[in-house]
């Protein structure tokens, strides 16, 4: 007898990429930025260490609030942080989502919607994406309109693509939330643009971003929503009082401060991202153009199970990834290679390799 509650018994669970605990990887898995975070975000750290540890941080966040205010020209009031980005998922599906009410989400795309909605006891219904990753708006705007919130990433994972604002208001359920996660937004070539936030819609939609990809700090756990005041208080009754550490908090800050710095490492990125897809698509992969840290490619062999672990033999760890029920795929079924966006000398010996087994 299981004294779950059955919610959580029916699903086998979200299960995040595998993190490896010996050395000697090229990990090219779960979209982390190779290169180290900026030297202030290790002075934060260690002042912090040396400083308060014996006193519970500020539940607030008022120093990182303020910071991240500024980079995105809104009031402090406007911003909520959270231990991750997922963490603030989880705050707004608690928020938002009752028994009754319905979680939509694009798909394929980030797997952690669908569980969150099984872990809260919500339903919820795929908006699905067309073979170029557009939507048929005909086709997910009644969905939309059944929902109570819309989980979008803006790019997209797997695929990488970025949508126009014009398709995401659509997407904004007449008497519910959208969430617009831009875990990937700061590798787009075009910057995050928020004048959604100061709409008619406004109220309808929060925008959560995190520190774990463009900030190099997915060790620390830190993202942030943003969203109108009004918002922001009612999710601020939801989270644990101490929901970020001061370590956490003082890393968070010193790296938002420093734009500089997160800015030269996603242009880097961005540059090896335009040269493995040249080089993959050279090598007969078909790859989505990405404005992401991590590119979508697919091989006409559909051999992408078999690359995944010759790879890995090699100790090179990209995602294989696999999703079912995909009406225009074949055989139903879309897989592929989802691989990080790694330094140059990393992408060449993914090349290297993928060269000996394609
Ligand atoms: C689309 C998307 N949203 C959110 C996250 C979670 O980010 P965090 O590390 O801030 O929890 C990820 C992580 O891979 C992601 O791919």
């Amino acid at each position: 007898m299981s004294l779950f509650r059955p919610e959580l018994d029916r699903i086998a669970g979200y299960v995040p990429g595998e993190q490896p605990q010996d050395s000697g990887w090229t990990k090219l898995n779960t979209n982390e930025n190779p290169y180290p975070p900026s030297p202030r975000v290790i002075e934060a750290i260690t002042d912090t260490a040396r400083g308060r540890l014996n006193m519970y941080p500020d539940p607030l966040g008022t120093a990182f609030r303020r910071a991240a205010a500024e980079v995105c020209e809104v009031e402090p009031d406007w911003i909520l942080p959270g231990n991750g980005s997922d963490e603030v998922l989880t705050i707004l599906t608690r928020s938002f989502a009752g028994p009754n009410d319905q979680i939509a989400f694009p798909y394929p795309s980030y797997i952690l919607y669908e569980t969150l909605a099984d872990l809260q006891g919500a339903k919820h219904e795929r908006l699905p994406l067309e073979p170029d990753w557009s939507w048929d708006f005909n086709k997910v705007i009644p969905i939309v309109e059944r929902s109570k919130l819309v989980f979008v990433p803006n790019p997209n994972s797997p695929s990488g693509n970025r949508w126009t604002w014009d398709d995401l208001v659509s997407l904004t359920p007449r008497r519910g939330m959208l969430v617009l996660d831009e875990a990937y937004g700061d590798f787009a070539d075009a910057p995050h643009r928020g004048e959604l936030l100061n709409s008619t819609l406004g109220k309808q939609i929060v925008i959560t971003r995190t520190f774990s990809k463009s900030y190099s700090l997915a060790g620390i756990r830190f993202g942030f929503a943003i969203a109108h005041p009004s918002i922001i208080a009612g999710l601020r009754k939801m989270k644990d009082s101490y929901n970020c550490d001061a370590i956490s908090l003082a890393a968070a800050t010193a790296a938002i401060q420093d734009q500089d710095w997160m800015k030269s490492n996603t242009t880097r990125i961005r540059a090896t991202r335009e040269r493995l897809t040249s080089a993959l698509v050279k090598i007969g992969f078909h790859v989505v153009p990405s404005q992401t840290n991590f590119v979508w490619a697919t091989h006409p062999s559909g051999e992408h199970k078999a690359q995944y672990d010759a790879l890995r033999a090699k100790k090179i760890l990209v995602r294989y990834m696999s999703f079912p029920d995909v009406a225009w795929a074949n055989q139903g079924r879309l897989d592929g290679l989802r691989i990080t966006i790694g330094t140059d000398s990393e992408i060449d010996l993914l090349l290297d390799a993928l060269n000996g087994i394609v």
